[in-house]
C-alpha cells in the first residue's frame, strides 16, 4: 500500500488497508462555501486522498507572472481539515491562453503543418524550448508552495502525456530538436544513410539539418519513421524528468511522484519515464475503450455495460510492471463517459467491480474520476460521485460499499506471478508503421494472449524485455520484433518455458531484416527461419488440423526447419514448433487455439491451470483469491469454501473473495 507519513497530518493512526480510495477534485469549479461539505462527504465514503490542480494553471497564474494562490491555499487546507490527504497536479497540460498568444510556439503542429490551437487541452509540443522553460517555472512555484506541506502526499506530473495525439508534433522546434537527437544517435550522416538503407530511392542526406519529418509523397522510410517515434518518446520522457527533478529538489523527500497514463495508448515508451518516478498509476475507462477499441460488434454488445472481462486486468498487470511493482488507478470511471462514440451507462455493480479488480492486480490506490459531474463545457455529460446537482449518483453507493468491503480484508501484498508476458513499446510502433496486415497491433497482439492465458485462471505479470526472468516459469512473448542479445541471453540462462509468437525477431534496430532472416537472435533458442509471411485478409480463417473449429488468421509465416511440426493448418501449413523448453508459433490463432496452447505449455512448465467459466476471472493479490463476474446471470464460484467478501453464487456485476489454501 502506499506510504503515507507515520502519523497522520491530524495525527489519525495509519490504519492498515489493501488500498486507499481517492477522487479527482477540481475545487476551482465549485463555489468555496461548498467546499468543506465536499470535504466531509469525502470523508463518509470512506475517501482518504484527492487529486488537485491538473488543470488549474489560468486560476493560478491569470496574466503571466501574477499568482494567485490564495484559494489553493484554502482548497489544500479545507481538504487537510477534513483529514484527506491530497495529490498535486502540475499544471502543465494546459497552459493559459496568455501564454499562448504570447508564445504561439509552444501550440503542437499536426503532420498537416497545422498549429492545434487553443481551446481543448494538451495544447504544446514537447520540443518547445518556450514551453520548457514555462513548464519548469510553474512546476517550480507549485513545488516551492506545496512541497513540504504536510497534507500532500504525492505529485502527479502534468495530465496524460500524449493524449489527443501529442506525443508526436510536427513543428519547426520538434525538427530542430530531432536534428539533434539524430545526431546524438548516428554520429555521422553516413552512418545515418547506411543504418537507414537511404540508397534505396536516392533517399541519401548531405547533412543531418537536411533530414525532415517523415511527410512526404508516399510512404517514408519505416527507419525514418521508427526514429522519428523513438525521439518523440524521448521528448515525452526530457519533459517528464526535468518536472520530476524540480519537484524533488523542492518537496519534502517522503512525497511520492506519479503519472497518470493511459489505457490501450502506446505512443511513448513509459518504462523509461518511470525511472524518474515512485508510483505508476493509469486512468481506467473500462466501457469507453471497450467501444473505442478492436474489438468485434459482438464483443462490443455483450460486453456494453461491463467493459471487456480482461481489459482492465491486462492494464492493471502492465502499469503494475512499468512501476516496477507499485502502481494506482488515478482515475476510475464511475459511470457513463462522454468521449466514446457510444457511452454506455455501467451495469450496476460495476464500478464497485472495477475498483476491486484493481485491487486485486495490487494496486495501492483507486480514485474515481470525478467527485461531482460538472454541469459545464467538454465533460458536462461525464458522471462523477455525484451528480450535476451535488445529490449521489449511483457510484457513490458503490465507493462505500467497496469501502465497507475493504474494512473486512486483511492486507497482503501481491507476489511474483509464475507467467509473465514480455511487452515492449517498440513493438507496438513498429507494427503501426509496417503492420504488412491492415490492423496488425502489437498491443492487441499482447492482449489475446494475455486474456487466453487468464481465461485458464492464471494470474500474470507483464514485464519490460529488459526485466529479470528470475522465477518465472513460463515466458510468453506474444509481439517481439526488436530483439537483443541480453533478452537472449537472460532466456538462455532461465529455467522457464518460452512460448515466442510470430514477428519476433524479424528486425534490427533500424528496422531491417535480419541477416539470419527471423527470428534473428532467438535462432539460438530454437533453429528454425521464417522465409516468408502471408498476410491473410479480415474474415479469412484458415482452420487447424487437429481441431476443426481453432484456426489460423490474421499472419502465417512460412517456417524452414528441421524441427516436426507440432500443429499445422488444414491447407498444410506448419505454424507451431518446439524443442524442449522454447516453442514458435508462427500465426495468428484464434482465441480456443491460443488457449489451448498456453495450457500446454503450463503442463510442461509445471504450472497448475483451472479454465474459468465464461466471463468470470480469478486473481490472486497475497493470500486472497479474487473471484469477479464480468456475466449478467450469477454464477457459481470456481473457489470451494464460504467467501470472505460476497457470495459463492456470484450475482452479475459483483466479485466474491476468499482466503486462499495453500
Ligand atoms: C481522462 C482525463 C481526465 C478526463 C477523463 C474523462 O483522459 O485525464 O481529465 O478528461 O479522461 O474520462
Amino acid at each position: 500500500m502506499l506510504r503515507m507519513p507515520d502519523h497522520c497530518h491530524d495525527g489519525r493512526q495509519n490504519v492498515m488497508t489493501l488500498a486507499q480510495l481517492g477522487v479527482c477534485y477540481y475545487p476551482e469549479h465549485w463555489p468555496t462555501e461548498r467546499w468543506a461539505e465536499d470535504a466531509s462527504a469525502m470523508v463518509a465514503h470512506g475517501i482518504e486522498i484527492v487529486r488537485i490542480g491538473e488543470f488549474a494553471w489560468s486560476r493560478l497564474e491569470p496574466t503571466s507572472g501574477n499568482w494567485h494562490w490564495e484559494w489553493l491555499d484554502q482548497a489544500v487546507e479545507t481538504l487537510a481539515a477534513a483529514g484527506l490527504y491530497i495529490v498535486m497536479g502540475t499544471p502543465t497540460a494546459c497552459p493559459p491562453n496568455w501564454l499562448v498568444r504570447t508564445h504561439p510556439e509552444i501550440l503542437p503542429v499536426g503532420p498537416d503543418g497545422q498549429p492545434r490551437g487553443f481551446g481543448s487541452r494538451r495544447h504544446y509540443s514537447f520540443s518547445s524550448e518556450v514551453y520548457r522553460e514555462h513548464s519548469r517555472r510553474v512546476t517550480k512555484a507549485m513545488a516551492e508552495r506545496y512541497g513540504h506541506h504536510p497534507a500532500i502526499v504525492g505529485w502527479q506530473l502534468d495530465n496524460e502525456y500524449g493524449c489527443h495525439d501529442t506525443t508526436v508534433c510536427y513543428s519547426d522546434a520538434s525538427l530542430q530538436a530531432f536534428h539533434h537527437w539524430l545526431q546524438l544517435r548516428y554520429k555521422t550522416v553516413d552512418a545515418l544513410n547506411q543504418a537507414w538503407g537511404n540508397v534505396f530511392w536516392s533517399q541519401e542526406y548531405a547533412n543531418f539539418r537536411d533530414v525532415g519529418l517523415p511527410v512526404a509523397v508516399t510512404e517514408t522510410n519505416p527507419a525514418h519513421r521508427m526514429a522519428f517515434r523513438r525521439f518523440s518518446s524521448d521528448q515525452v520522457r526530457a519533459f517528464s524528468d526535468e518536472q520530476a527533478h524540480i519537484l524533488r529538489q523542492y518537496s519534502k523527500p517522503n512525497i511520492w511522484l506519479t503519472h497518470n497514463f493511459m489505457g490501450n495508448f502506446v505512443d511513448f515508451d513509459h518504462y523509461p519515464v518511470m525511472e524518474a518516478l515512485d508510483v505508476a498509476s493509469w486512468d481506467s475507462y473500462p466501457l469507453g475503450f471497450l467501444d473505442q477499441g478492436w474489438f468485434s460488434d459482438s464483443i462490443k454488445s455483450r460486453y456494453r455495460r461491463t467493459g471487456h472481462p480482461d481489459w482492465a486486468a491486462f492494464h492493471h498487470d502492465l502499469y503494475r510492471g512499468v512501476g516496477n511493482g507499485r502502481f494506482g488507478v488515478m482515475e476510475q470511471q464511475p459511470g457513463s463517459v462522454n468521449w466514446a462514440a457510444n457511452n454506455a451507462e455501467p451495469l450496476p455493480g460495476m464500478v464497485q467491480l472495477w475498483s476491486m479488480e484493481a485491487i486485486a492486480h495490487g494496486a495501492e490506490f483507486v480514485s474515481w474520476f470525478r467527485w461531482r459531474q460538472a454541469p459545464f463545457a467538454q465533460e458536462q455529460m461525464h458522471a462523477g460521485l455525484l451528480r450535476p446537482d451535488a445529490k449521489p449518483a449511483r457510484a457513490s453507493e458503490e465507493a462505500i460499499l467497496l469501502h465497507g468491503d475493504l474494512q473486512q480484508l486483511p492486507e497482503t501484498s501481491t507476489r511474483q506471478a509464475s507467467v509473465a508476458l514480455l511487452f515492449d513499446y517498440e513493438a507496438c510502433w513498429l507494427t503501426d508503421i509496417q503492420p504488412h496486415r491492415a490492423g496488425y497491433d502489437a498491443l492487441q497482439v499482447a492482449f489475446e494472449f494475455y486474456s487466453a492465458a487468464r481465461a485458464l485462471g492464471l494470474s500474470i505479470d507483464i514485464l519490460p524485455t529488459n526485466a529479470s526472468l528470475d522465477g518465472y516459469q513460463l515466458l510468453i512473448l506474444p509481439c517481439i520484433p526488436f530483439t537483443d542479445s541480453s533478452l537472449v541471453k537472460r532466456i538462455a540462462a532461465s529455467t522457464a518455458h518460452v512460448l515466442i509468437g510470430p514477428r519476433a525477431g524479424s528486425k534490427d534496430v533500424d528496422v531491417t531484416i535480419p541477416e539470419n532472416l527471423a527470428p534473428g537472435p532467438f535462432q539460438s533458442l530454437i533453429d528454425l527461419t521464417v522465409v516468408s509471411v502471408d498476410g491473410i485478409r479480415p474474415g479469412e480463417r484458415i482452420s487447424l488440423k487437429h481441431d476443426n473449429d481453432q484456426f489460423a488468421y490474421r499472419w502465417i509465416e512460412h517456417v524452414d526447419t528441421a524441427l516436426p511440426a507440432q500443429w499445422e493448418t488444414t491447407d498444410g501449413r506448419s505454424i507451431l514448433f518446439g524443442n524442449d523448453r522454447i516453442s514458435y508459433l508462427a500465426a495468428s490463432v484464434d482465441e480456443q487455439a491460443l488457449r489451448e496452447l498456453i495450457a500446454a505449455q503450463c503442463v510442461g512448465a509445471g504450472i497448475p491451470t483451472s479454465p474459468v467459466p465464461d466471463d468470470l476471472r480469478v486473481r490472486e493479490r497475497g493470500d486472497l483469491l479474487f473471484v469477479f463476474n464480468y456475466g449478467s446471470t450469477a454464477q457459481r464460484s470456481p473457489i470451494p469454501g464460504t467467501p470472505l467478501r460476497g457470495e459463492a453464487l456470484i450475482p452479475p456485476a459483483s466479485y466474491a473473495v476468499y482466503r486462499k489454501h495453500p
